[in-house]
């Protein structure tokens, strides 16, 4: 079945947000018979049937409503949970840098509560396909449930496979046969084998982790596979900004830390770019360019010469022996900073 465009003139099924008085919302599916009661007054549905999105429409109590379809990010953000999602900001980056198109043949894994299965279903489109993996039933049918509610019905390009991506990825779809791969797991390092005989060649991998260590685990299981391209890793902060008259100024709070990502393509079966042969190592070890990272000139600070390093150590020497000094005219006790007692004699 084809999902309904969320656009034009509302009709009976379609889910619609309601602001009312004081900015409290309320979202609502439409019912011929349905009401929404507050302590305001009752609003018909039916008011709202056949009106342009967008439209204010009042209720018993003439308090007025102003009713807009919700966005997929009004959505994924209300909806029911059962794993932690993919934020909006994350799920556009997936698509942009994953280069999802319409028409794509995408694997997902774990589906979790189905937030950026729906993202990825609206980038492949009706002639594209995606096979989302989850190995926990319940986490699935929270999913499913969700992208139903939010397309009207099953859109007929997704498929659910319950199991562990490992076992059930070379059952469900031919060698090579695969476009784009998303994980959004725990451990998907645990999945890049199967995921490269799964990919085409040029095809992208991306995985989304939350942690700095799964970050370079991922980044080194590819690499030393020798399957892929070079890894590369990013992550996405958005800043909101409050913008009324002259107050126009960055938002207090932000959602800052969620995930990292990592891509790379495959590579056609046997081929060894140049660079990543250079690069590859058995055991991740630091190499010049990160050690130079930390050097005070990388890390903002200004070079400092001999003379100028010798000058301040005297003058931290002399502040110390002022303080000594001041310390032992009060007659109190010196702590020597190496041991932690006072000093003899002091
Ligand atoms: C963080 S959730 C995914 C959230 C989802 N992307 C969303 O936006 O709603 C991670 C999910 O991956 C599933 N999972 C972890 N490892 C898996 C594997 N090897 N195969 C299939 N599913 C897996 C977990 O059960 C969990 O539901």
């Amino acid at each position: 079945m084809t999902p309904q465009r969320p656009s034009g003139p509302f009709r009976l099924g379609d889910r619609v947000q309601l602001t009312g008085p004081k900015g409290r919302m309320h979202t609502v599916t439409l019912r011929e018979d349905g009401e929404l009661h507050t302590h305001h007054g009752v609003l018909r549905h039916a008011a709202l049937i056949g009106q342009p999105d967008g439209s204010v429409v009042a209720n018993s109590g003439g308090h007025a409503y102003l009713a807009l379809r919700p966005l997929l990010r009004d959505f994924v953000m209300s909806m029911p949970r059962g794993a932690a999602i993919v934020y909006p900001k994350d799920a556009a980056q997936i698509v942009a840098q994953a280069d999802v198109f319409p028409g794509a043949v995408v694997v997902e894994a774990g589906v979790g509560s189905g937030a950026l299965s729906l993202s990825l279903l609206r980038a492949v489109g009706e002639s594209g396909r995606l096979v989302s993996f989850e190995r926990r039933g319940e986490f699935a049918e929270v999913a499913e449930a969700n992208v139903e509610t939010f397309f009207g019905s099953r859109p007929a390009q997704w498929e659910v496979v319950i199991g562990d991506l490992v076992e059930e990825l070379p059952r469900a779809v031919a060698p090579a046969s695969v476009d784009r791969v998303v994980l959004d797991m725990l451990a998907p390092w645990e999945c890049i084998d199967v995921v490269a005989d799964a990919l085409t060649p040029g095809g992208v991998v991306l995985c989304y982790i939350a942690t700095a260590t799964q970050l370079s685990r991922v980044a080194e299981y590819l690499r030393n596979t020798g399957s892929f391209t070079e890894p590369e890793a990013s992550e996405t902060m958005v800043r909101g900004w409050h913008v009324e008259g002259l107050a126009v100024r960055p938002d207090h709070r932000m959602v800052a830390h969620t995930g990292f990502l990592v891509t790379a393509r495959r590579l056609a079966p046997g081929a060894v770019p140049p660079d990543v042969k250079r690069r590859a190592t058995k055991v991740p070890t630091y190499g010049d360019e990160d050690v130079e990272a930390w050097t005070p000139g990388a890390v903002g600070d200004r070079h400092i010469t001999d003379k100028n390093l010798r000058k301040r150590v005297r003058e931290a020497q002399k502040a110390a022996d002022g303080a000594r000094i001041a310390a032992s005219g009060r007659g109190e006790d010196t702590l020597s900073p190496a041991s932690g007692e006072a000093e003899p004699g002091a």
